[in-house]
């Protein structure tokens, strides 16, 4: 009889995360659905599911973590969360932790992983990067600094682990209606005061952003996506998914820098 594959996704807890665990765990595999939250996680899913305590920002509790792991075929690096502030304002503790959990958190992951796959001489690491990791926006500096910077590491690691038979993807979601406005958005307080001098843009992007991602595409097709790319052993290294990324994201590509922003600025009236 063949194995189980193995799974481990972070941040299972919404979304995407918790979508891609239902699906998968439906799909046969094993899956260690890693979380700061596992009761709330117990018994939410049929199949092979095992909720894990996993802090990422905390290297000793995703070493805890993966004690637990023997094998590991396939790593979802999906914990993630949006930081709304300008650089000015910028709060000292806000900009290390945006870092912590979207680079940092995804390294340490990322790492153990690796020593179990190079073992196995295989593996497959999808990163769940955003559409915001190759499109500036304002407000937005810190959580675009953080995609574009998993952007990067999907590159190098495709070369430093391809002699290994790992496989690294990159996944770029436009905007998609979960718990990532509702509940996981941090805003710095002097950028959102009546007086900050970006009060004026504030008011104007703020809302749309927010109303674009509540309005955004179903997490799902994220799912289905991550399922597709671990089937497909010549999945190109980076893919869209969702509205928006399909837009900009080939917007990107065909026009100038100085014409994909004039775009921008239309679009969001900046
Ligand atoms: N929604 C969008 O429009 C959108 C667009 C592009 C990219 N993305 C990216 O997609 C990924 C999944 O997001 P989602 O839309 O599914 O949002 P979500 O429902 O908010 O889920 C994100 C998960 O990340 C973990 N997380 C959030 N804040 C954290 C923190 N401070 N420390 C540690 N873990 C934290 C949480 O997992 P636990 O509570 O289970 O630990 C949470 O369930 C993220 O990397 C996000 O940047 C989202």
């Amino acid at each position: 009889m063949e194995r189980k594959r193995v799974v481990l996704v972070t941040g299972s807890g919404s979304g995407m995360g918790r979508e891609s665990v239902r699906l998968l765990a439906q799909k046969g595999f094993k899956v260690y659905a890693a979380t700061r939250s596992p009761e709330k996680l117990t018994g939410a899913f049929e199949g092979d599911v095992t909720p894990l305590y996993m802090d990422i920002t905390d290297p000793k509790s995703v070493e805890e973590a993966f004690c637990a792991v023997e094998r590991l075929d396939i790593l979802v690096n999906n914990a993630g969360y949006g930081l709304v502030s300008t650089v000015e304002e910028l709060d000292e503790k806000q900009m290390f932790d945006q870092f912590n959990v979207n680079v940092f958190g995804l390294l340490r992951v990322t790492k153990h992983s690796i020593a179990l796959m190079r073992r196995e001489r295989s593996g497959v690491i999808i990163n769940i990067s955003s559409f915001l990791g190759k499109i500036g926006l304002p407000l937005l500096t810190m959580y675009n600094a953080t995609k574009y910077a998993v952007e990067g590491i999907t590159d190098s690691l495709r070369y430093e682990l391809a002699d290994f038979n790992i496989r690294v993807h990159s996944v770029m979601p436009g905007f998609f209606d979960t718990e990532f406005a509702r509940g996981n958005l941090v805003t710095n307080a002097e950028t959102f005061s009546e007086e900050s001098p970006y009060a004026c843009m504030v008011s104007n992007l703020a809302p749309k952003i927010v109303e674009q991602i509540n309005r955004g595409n179903d997490a799902e097709d994220v799912a289905e996506l991550i399922y597709t790319i671990i089937e497909d052993e010549n999945f190109p290294a980076r893919v869209t998914v969702g509205d928006k990324a399909s837009k900009f994201i080939p917007m990107r590509k065909e026009l100038s820098d100085e014409d994909f922003e004039r775009r921008v600025r239309e679009y969001y009236d900046l």
